[in-house]
């Protein structure tokens, strides 16, 4: 609570909180539980894995939080992120005692690429679109606040889960979690960090490293709401620390974008300066709005084939221009009297 309390005062639009479950009691977590990738000046962060698991404090006292700081910040959006097991009660549950808590939205786990898969929760959920597609019906059937279902990037096509919550009528989707990694090995001990007890598990892959890979698969998921479910919404999420890269976010779709590892680096008044480089950005391109921009880079994807094709017809009509110009291309071309034009033409600039 006291987190959460803090992001709003602040300045951050919307918190989604840790994801919950009805029975926390089946939640154990490890410690140590992270472990981070340095880039080569050795100091700063530009990967971290985690083997987190969703929270592992009891689900009463999240509703009781939700309702005191729905009660210190009535204007702060605040979002629930729930999982459960393949269970319709426990989902409609879930929900329903969220959203009597006040929560303003939800967005559900789908994703969590080491949480729980022997439940068959997270990302072994959001891994199939069949059982996708059944689960947020049952959410949808409880839910009278807005729903994002959380995209998994541990599967081929991103699309496919996308458009099955979005079939059973979820308003957004939220892409994407983290990456399933294996952060390194010890040299000296020969375990693979982060170490627990001499052994480990594959984690969670998240920080600025994971960006290009949060940008493509947001690239996708936008190209196929704009083509298939027009208004409906994305978050995008993944190794975003600035406002230039959530300004990125934006221009390949996204209508609002989260920071998870950023804030675990620099804290919570990180906000403002992403604020101001956000701004900075609109000013300079004279944007007023998001919606000025969103989704405005999505125009300059096409295939490879066609990136060929463009390309051989440039080159041929600037062979045509420079045949027209008569551009030299040996030394016995130089005229005495269009030397100077001559000389232009073969210049950069
Ligand atoms: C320590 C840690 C804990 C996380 N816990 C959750 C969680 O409880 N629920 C969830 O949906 N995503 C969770 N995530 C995933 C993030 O919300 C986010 O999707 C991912 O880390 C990529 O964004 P980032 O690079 O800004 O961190 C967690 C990530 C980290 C690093």
């Amino acid at each position: 609570m006291n987190v959460i309390n803090k992001a709003f005062k602040e300045g951050w639009g919307a918190v989604i909180a840790k994801t919950v479950s009805l029975d926390a009691g089946k939640v154990v977590n490890v410690t140590p539980r992270y472990a981070k990738l340095y880039a080569g000046d050795g100091k700063e962060v530009i990967g971290w894995e985690n083997i987190e698991l969703i929270s592992d404090r009891k689900f009463s006292i999240w509703i009781e939080e939700f309702k005191k700081i729905k009660d210190t910040h009535p204007e702060g959006i605040l979002i629930a992120s729930i999982m459960e097991e393949f269970s319709k009660d426990a989902w409609v549950e879930i929900v329903e005692r969220c959203q009597d808590a006040g929560v303003d939205a939800f967005e559900c786990n789908f994703s969590c690429p080491h949480g729980l898969p022997e439940r068959k929760m997270g990302a072994a959920m959001g891994q199939v679109p069949e059982i996708l597609e059944e689960v947020c019906g049952w959410v949808m059937s409880a839910a009278k606040k807005p729903v994002w279902a959380k995209m998994t990037p541990n599967v081929t096509r991103i699309q496919d889960p996308s458009r099955a919550s979005l079939r059973a009528g979820c308003q957004g989707l939220a892409a994407i979690n983290t990456i399933r990694s294996v952060m390194g090995v010890n040299l000296e001990t020969l375990r693979p960090e982060p170490t627990v007890e001499g052994f480990t598990t594959p984690g969670g892959y998240s920080c600025r490293a994971v960006k290009p890979i949060a940008l493509r698969m947001v690239m996708e998921i936008a190209t196929m709401i704009r083509s298939e479910f027009p208004g409906r919404s994305l978050s995008g999420i993944g190794g975003v620390e600035t406002g230039r890269d959530a300004a990125e976010f934006i221009l390949l779709g996204s209508d609002t974008v989260q920071v998870c590892t950023g804030v675990m680096k620099f804290g919570y008044a990180h906000v403002k300066q992403m604020c101001d480089e956000l701004l900075e950005f609109m000013e300079k391109h004279k944007f007023e709005t998001i919606a000025d921009f969103k989704g405005k880079s999505l125009d300059y994807f096409t295939t490879h084939a066609e990136l060929v094709r463009m390309q051989g017809e440039r080159k041929a009509s600037q062979a045509a221009a420079a045949e027209a110009k008569q551009v030299v291309k040996a030394d016995d071309q130089w005229s005495g009297d269009s030397f100077v034009q001559q000389s232009n033409d073969l210049a950069r600039n």
